[in-house]
């Protein structure tokens, strides 16, 4: 298996209890790969209890409330969750608000860690094995938008707190002492917002101080976008504010067989939340062809972080096999439905054992 991707997470094998994991499907494809991923999880043999909770637009069009209390109240008694994803309009609807924008901050998951491994799939770049560690909570958006000037002018604030980017710098650099490239890169756009920016710089520069052994190095956005492009194999933990790393995540999946494939975790203290990169996918949903391997790698992160790690080995070694010789989605260039790569990885998980 590659490495970087179940290692996100330092994880030891200990003995099982019952795990009430929420899933929340949302809306779009999340309907599809949240249901899949979930017979996955299952087929680890481990003892889960599901609890179903329900976000998003259809929620929201239903109810009036895209994140309904029973919804948070929900999440508060479980020891993680699996999301898919929400269809958010590009356009302002009155009372309605991203529910998974809103989820990371209630439940304070202030670290959204994105691993960007290479992948036995046409496309993939080689080499590749780096960890974006982006903050969660805050930067744009904290969503404080507002028309000036009779509808002319257009006013966001950003927000950078020290807090905030020291934890989430402390975080890197804790992630990459175990990693062994280890190597953070710092990201931010300082030259020209010295003030947002260039507060979490000089947050991320005094912790990396506290890491003497961890190589640091700073970049700006937009050459951090060129040269990731050019030399992805050359980074290894990248740390950025909310906006950047949102960006530099979906960019960077490109590069290691697209966003079908990419997962993340948005981690608190004593929560996770696992979910895909990717969104509804509008375009595609409905239809059975989404590739799940996103949301079932997500699965993975999810034990990970529940320190079942070897159940997260497990899944991460039968995704390696189906992305090798299995049947691939549309969007790998194969044929196969959502459903058939489910079960192809299903029952390499459980031969495995
Ligand atoms: P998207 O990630 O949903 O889709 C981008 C492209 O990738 C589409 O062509 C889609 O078909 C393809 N794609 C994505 N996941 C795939 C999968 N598992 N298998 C095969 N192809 C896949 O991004 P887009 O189109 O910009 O946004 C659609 C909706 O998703 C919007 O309403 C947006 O607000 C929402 N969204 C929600 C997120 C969340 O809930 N965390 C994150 C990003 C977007
Ligand atoms: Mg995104």
């Amino acid at each position: 298996m590659k490495a970087g991707f179940i290692r996100v997470f330092q994880c030891s094998s200990v003995a099982s209890k019952m795990y009430r994991i929420a899933l929340i499907p949302g809306d779009g494809i999340g309907k599809e790969v949240v249901p899949a991923a979930a017979r996955v999880l299952e087929a680890t043999g481990l003892p889960l209890h599901f609890v179903e909770l329900e976000a998003g637009w259809e929620t929201f069009q239903r109810t009036g409330n895209a994140l309904p209390t029973e919804t948070v109240d929900g999440l508060k008694k479980c020891h993680g969750a699996l999301f898919g994803a929400v269809s958010s309009p590009s356009h302002q609807v009155t009372g309605y608000s991203s529910p998974i924008v809103a989820l990371r901050r209630i439940l304070d998951l202030y670290a959204n860690l994105r691993p960007l491994v290479s992948a036995p799939v046409p496309g993939s770049r080689p080499e590749v094995d780096m960890l974006i560690v982006r903050e969660n909570t805050e930067c744009l958006y904290v969503k404080r938008e507002r028309l000036e000037d009779d509808g002319d002018t257009a006013i966001a604030e950003r927000v950078i707190t020290r807090r905030a980017s020291q934890r989430i710098a402390r975080m890197a650099f804790t992630l990459a002492e175990q990693r062994q490239k280890s190597l953070v890169t710092i990201v931010h756009k300082a030259n020209v917002l010295s003030v947002t920016d260039g507060l979490f710089r000089e947050a991320a520069l005094a912790v990396a101080e506290d890491f003497p052994r961890i190589p640091a190095e700073e970049q700006l956005v937009d050459s951090m976008a060129y040269r990731m492009i050019l030399e992805p194999e050359r980074y290894d933990v990248v740390v950025a504010p909310n906006l950047y790393g949102d960006i530099l995540s979906d960019a960077g999946a490109a590069l290691v067989g697209g966003l079908g494939l990419s997962p993340s975790a948005n981690v608190g203290d004593d929560f996770v939340l696992a979910e895909p990169v990717h969104g509804s996918a509008p375009d595609i949903a409905g239809q059975g062809i989404a590739n799940p391997i996103a949301t079932i790698r997500a699965a993975g992160l999810l034990l990970a972080h529940l320190s079942e790690g070897a159940a997260a080995q497990a899944i991460e070694q039968a995704v390696q096999s189906v992305l090798a010789d299995g049947p691939r989605t549309r969007d790998l260039g194969g044929k196969a439905g959502t459903e058939e790569v489910t079960e192809e990885v299903i029952r390499r998980l459980v031969s495995a054992d």
